[in-house]
């Protein structure tokens, strides 16, 4: 591929997937919201942009084969302070995707969009949403989104539903575990498998 977009590129994730990405475009553009993410890899550029603001997204979309969707505010917050950056973020690379004939949008969703079911419900992908906060209500908004700009407009998504991607120190933490490796990989196979619609 030509060009990769990442955003969260500064974010914890978005660090881990800079290098990888980088080999599997002519050009990684990473975007976050922070002025600086340091020394560059060879392929990559950096543009500070605000995922709330479609004039700053708009530009750094453009020409993109893909983008990963990493930016967001990670925490549980009131809901106007995650409106612009997780809600509307979320909108403005949907519809600058599509604007700009992108081909797909990999997504870092999360298991507080289905929060609200019982652990004891050993639950699958099919089940429905059930947010536990405003911030797991603006995945299952994005998720939504991804669902109506496939069916109705042709652009692919992955929405990974990731529970718990950081070091382990316990064994209790083990059962939500994803590990950067293993990040590296999902994201990988979001990328290069030929055709996904929505999943
Ligand atoms: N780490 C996990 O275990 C985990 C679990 C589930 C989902 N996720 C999702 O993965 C993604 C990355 O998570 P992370 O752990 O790397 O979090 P992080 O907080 O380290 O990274 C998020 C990045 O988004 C950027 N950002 C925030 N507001 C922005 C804005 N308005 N415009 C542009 N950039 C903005 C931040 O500056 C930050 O660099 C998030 O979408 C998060 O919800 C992570």
């Amino acid at each position: 591929m030509k060009k990769l977009v990442l955003t969260g590129a500064a974010g914890r994730l978005g660090s881990y997937l800079r290098e990888p990405l980088t080999a599997l475009c002519d050009n990684l553009v990473s975007t976050d919201i922070v002025d600086d993410i340091g020394t560059l890899y060879a392929g990559e550029t950096y543009v500070k942009a605000d995922l709330a603001q479609m004039d700053q997204i708009a530009p750094v979309v453009e020409g993109a084969d893909m983008v990963l969707h990493f930016g967001a505010i990670v925490d549980e917050k009131p809901f106007e302070e995650l409106l612009g950056p997780n809600f509307v973020g979320s909108y403005n690379i949907w519809e600058a995707g599509y604007q700009a004939g992108v081909k797909r949008i990999v997504y870092a969703s999360s298991i507080h969009a289905v929060g609200m079911h019982l652990k004891s419900d050993f639950i699958g992908i099919d089940a429905e949403h059930r947010p536990d906060t405003f911030y797991g209500l603006a995945k299952c908004f994005t998720e939504d989104l991804g669902r109506m700009y496939w069916e109705k407009r042709g652009l692919e998504s992955v929405h990974l539903r990731i529970l718990s991607c950081a070091q382990v120190n316990n064994t209790r933490a083990l059962g939500s575990w994803l590990s950067y490796p293993d990040l590296i990989h999902l994201v990988t196979r979001a990328i290069d498998t030929p055709s996904v619609g929505f999943a």
